[in-house]
């Protein structure tokens, strides 16, 4: 990917310069300094868990925001295609999936969007660290994880700005294959072609992993787990 990443674990630092004393002068300074170092790595495990405390929290949000644009796509999908059919459910992910996007988007704080490594909207293109996630989507699934399962969250540090990602995998369904499968009704794959003329999101499997939720939010850099510094491409 000729990209250079940076991890940076904050929990081990804060523990790091806490070290057991290398050569105790009597058994009473040994103890006491035995007590010190225990009440110490005792506070940083509590510090530690505090954090991942609040990183719990917040990827909850990002989970129950995941489940609101999905059960409001799912929803337009559906009715658009009993009323009009593929057609017409075309032309209402075309109108549509961005704008519920930027609706949950604004009522959670959480910027919100689709993305895939074969994506039909360019407005969908992964950045180099949804890239990464992807493909370890991909190969956690090749090593036998179930695609409805697979989620991952990082904190991440670009240009200055700290924020916590979330990615959640969209598995590929029967319903799907009608735009996204490998025979696409030739009446679909026209309006297909015109709205996307550079489309990749065909030839897609049930099973096959269609894409993901791909969330953000910025910190006050308070509650701060793993740390990864981005060198944008
Ligand atoms: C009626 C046709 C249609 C069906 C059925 C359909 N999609 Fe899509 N899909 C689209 C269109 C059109 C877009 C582009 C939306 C946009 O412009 O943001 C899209 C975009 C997406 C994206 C965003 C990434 C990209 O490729 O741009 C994902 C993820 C996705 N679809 C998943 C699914 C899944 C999962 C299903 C089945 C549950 C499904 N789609 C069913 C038409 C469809």
């Amino acid at each position: 990917m000729g990209r250079t990443t940076e991890r940076v674990d904050y929990d081990e630092q804060a523990l790091e310069p806490i070290k057991p004393p290398m050569q105790a002068s009597s058994s009473t300074d040994e103890d006491s300094m035995q007590r010190v170092f225990a009440t110490l790595v005792a506070i940083g495990v509590a510090l530690g868990a505090a954090r991942a405390g609040a990183e719990d929290a917040q990827v909850a949000e990002a989970r129950q925001a995941v489940q609101t644009l999905a059960s409001q796509l799912k929803e337009a999908l559906g009715s658009a295609l009993q009323q009009g059919g593929v057609d017409e459910a075309i032309r209402v992910c075309q109108r549509e999936a961005q704008g519920l996007a930027a609706k949950v988007s604004a009522a959670t704080g959480w910027e919100v969007a689709r993305t895939s490594t074969r994506y039909r909207n360019p407005a969908n293109a992964p950045d180099p660290w949804e890239r990464r996630v992807l493909a370890g989507f991909e190969a956690r699934r090749a090593a036998g994880e179930a695609p409805e399962t697979l989620e991952f969250s990082e904190w991440v540090e670009t240009g200055g700005t700290r924020m916590l990602r979330y990615m959640k995998a969209i598995p590929t369904g029967q319903v799907c294959l009608g735009c996204h499968g490998t025979t696409i009704a030739p009446k679909a794959a026209a309006a297909l072609r015109e709205a996307y003329p550079e489309d990749r999101a065909t030839g897609f499997s049930a099973g096959e992993l269609r894409g993901a939720f791909t969330l953000k939010k910025g910190s006050s850099g308070e509650c701060r787990g793993r740390l990864v510094n981005e060198v944008e491409p």
